[in-house]
């Protein structure tokens, strides 16, 4: 039995759905007010409670040989990003858990000091390193289905609005792919405690993406680009009334002003122990959206 975490997430979602096509039996930690209706009618076993809580962790490991980590931090890294997968960890190896997979995030290793989950991501690496339950580490580019809506939105008017640099390069991944590679990892020899920096095919700058669009929806790109130091001002401005959502801006103003791309090698590498071709940005776009 799998369990999932973040099952209703974005790159959960599309794990479920890829065991239960495969008939494999999945456990959905869900939240009670989460959409999860999709998962049940697919055949997933829905385990309701809070990965806040360490007695809903503990009820969810039973009879669990493979744990899926896809959660968010819910704007609290502490307790999500860190302090969730450590019981998930350490609670997974007092029940037997036989394989972790851990939805890390690229450049967890760059040692961002202002980005609280950059920072979580890389102390809960670390204990799997130092652990006993086997282990893949995904650390992914930016999913691909994040910019569906900035997509949809330069269908309707040709603006494509991206903040900071738009020479800053990036790898986006599809979401799918990813996804999968995660349902591979469990059984995938060469993944076995190995940590792989995943990301798209093609090294994409920002403002790539917009031409991509024009391209694909025939229309001429109006750019907006605003700076970086207007989200600085903006953090400011939050941290007056609250200091703790302005030490989570942080991971989001990384985000936006570091490159998160992978060479040609890493992705090779990802592709030949998984033996599966990675998909293009464009064809993600293409495949949802049409052109
Ligand atoms: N998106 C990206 O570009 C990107 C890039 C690199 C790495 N990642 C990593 O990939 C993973 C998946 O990202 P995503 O974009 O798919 O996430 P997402 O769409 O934001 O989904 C987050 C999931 O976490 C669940 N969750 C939040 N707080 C919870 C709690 N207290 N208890 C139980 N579940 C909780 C949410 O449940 P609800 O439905 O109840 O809210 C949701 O299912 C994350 O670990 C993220 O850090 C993402």
């Amino acid at each position: 039995m799998f369990l999932v975490t973040g099952a209703t997430g974005s790159l959960g979602r599309r794990i479920v759905r890829l065991l239960r096509d495969r008939d494999l039996p999945v456990r959905a930690f869900v939240r009670l007010m989460s959409r999860y209706n999709e998962l049940e009618d697919r055949g997933a076993e829905i385990f309701i409670g809070d990965l806040r809580n360490d007695t809903d962790i503990r009820r969810a490991l039973s009879g669990i040989r493979y744990i899926i980590s896809a959660h968010g931090s819910g704007g609290d890294s502490q307790a999500l990003a860190y302090r969730a997968n450590r019981e998930l960890i350490l609670q997974g190896q007092e029940s037997g858990v036989e394989h972790f997979v851990f939805i890390s995030v690229l450049g967890a290793d760059r040692g961002y000091e202002d980005a609280p989950v950059f920072k979580a991501k890389r102390e809960v690496e670390k204990l799997l390193y130092g652990g006993d339950l086997g282990y893949t580490v995904l650390r992914p580019a930016g999913f691909a289905n994040n910019l569906l809506s900035a997509a949809e939105r330069f269908r309707e008017t040709g603006i494509y609005l991206s903040v900071g640099d738009l020479d800053h390069r990036t790898s986006i991944i599809s979401t799918d792919d990813l996804a999968h590679l995660a349902v591979e990892s469990v059984s995938c020899e060469g993944a076995y405690r190995q940590i792989f920096d995943v990301g798209g095919p093609d090294v994409l700058k920002r403002g790539d993406i917009a031409r991509i669009f024009a391209r694909l929806f025939n229309r001429e790109p109006i750019i907006i680009n605003p700076p970086l130091w207007l989200l600085d001002s903006v953090r400011e401005g939050v941290g007056f009334f609250n200091p703790e959502a302005k030490r989570e801006l942080g991971t989001f103003r990384t985000l936006l002003a570091n490159e998160f791309y992978c060479s040609a090698a890493t992705v090779d590498r990802v592709e030949t122990v998984y033996d599966f071709k990675m998909e293009s940005f464009e064809s993600f776009v293409r495949r949802y959206l049409g052109s």
